[in-house]
């Protein structure tokens, strides 16, 4: 049975606290240890949640050039992959943008590449393989039509026991949090954090959690996209630019086979 066990947004104390362990990965495309921003919380919030143990097989969704699967190889000996065709499919370059993808799997023999997207099934990804399916900062950019294939395919290689870390980045623009709250009745009918519950709903897992409040995106304690990791890194690279930044949706889905611990939370 699978079932979501754990929704909260990231909050600036827990990335204080990532900060002061010092967790850094080896420099790749886009990461460098000085940041301040979403992902510096959420990868060291993935090993922390992960609890990640020797012989694990894990997968990063949309993990890109990201090294913290190597990481996870390196530090605990999992067994790493990564799953993610770099927009290749759809001729969008935005994806491969910091160098050739397929020079990856010989630059970084430690993780092994799959270039295809989760939500077409692939038996490239095999049924019930992985204890862990993470995902950083990726699920919000696929077309809402797709989403729920997506979580589908995840589900279907999640074995029993298994469980997925997904941190998705969610709008806090004042206008759209009030108009989900104020409009009920129009087209905007749900917030992203409500679309993202239905949508998982929907693939077949229970929800076992509270789920944060749509006003709680306004409180100051909320980690929200840095302004260097705006200017620095979002295409175009060090310019001005509009500054509407993302807060990060934590999630966690268990397949639980046993229905005593349904109820088990992993904070
Ligand atoms: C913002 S990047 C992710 C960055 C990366 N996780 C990191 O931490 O550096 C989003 C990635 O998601 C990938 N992607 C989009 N849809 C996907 C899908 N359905 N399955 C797997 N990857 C996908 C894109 O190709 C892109 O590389």
């Amino acid at each position: 049975m699978l079932a979501l066990t754990h929704a909260s947004l990231a909050t600036v104390d827990q990335l204080f606290r990532y900060k002061k362990q010092q967790f850094t990965l080896e420099l790749f495309p886009g990461y460098t240890p000085d940041q301040w921003g979403v992902k510096a919380h959420n990868r060291p919030w993935i090993v922390e949640a992960g609890k990640f143990l020797v012989g694990q097989k894990i997968i990063e969704v949309g993990g890109a050039y990201s090294l913290l699967p190597k990481y996870l190889h390196d530090e605990y000996g999992c067994e790493a992959w990564i799953g993610d065709d770099f927009g290749m499919k759809e001729g969008d370059k935005l994806w491969s943008r910091w160098g050739n993808p397929h020079h990856l799997p010989k630059k970084y023999p430690q993780v092994k590449y799959i270039f295809e997207n989760f939500g077409s099934y692939s038996e490239k990804f095999p049924d019930s393989y992985f204890d862990c399916i993470f995902s950083v900062s990726t699920l919000e950019h696929i077309a809402k039509n797709k989403r729920i294939d997506v979580f589908k395919d995840m589900n279907r290689c999640l074995r029993p026991g298994g469980k997925q870390l997904h941190t998705i980045d969610v709008s806090t623009n004042l206008d759209y949090i009030l108009g989900c709250l104020n409009n009920k009745d129009t087209e905007q009918k749900l917030s992203e954090i409500e679309s993202w519950i239905d949508v998982i709903k929907e693939s077949g897992v229970s929800v076992n959690t509270s789920i944060p409040n749509t006003l709680s995106l306004l409180d100051r304690k909320i980690l929200v996209e840095s302004p260097d990791v705006v200017y620095r890194f979002y295409p175009p690279n060090n310019c001005p630019k509009a500054y509407n930044p993302n807060a990060s949706l934590l999630l966690v889905i268990e397949n639980i086979s046993d229905p005593i611990l349904e109820k088990t939370t992993l904070f």
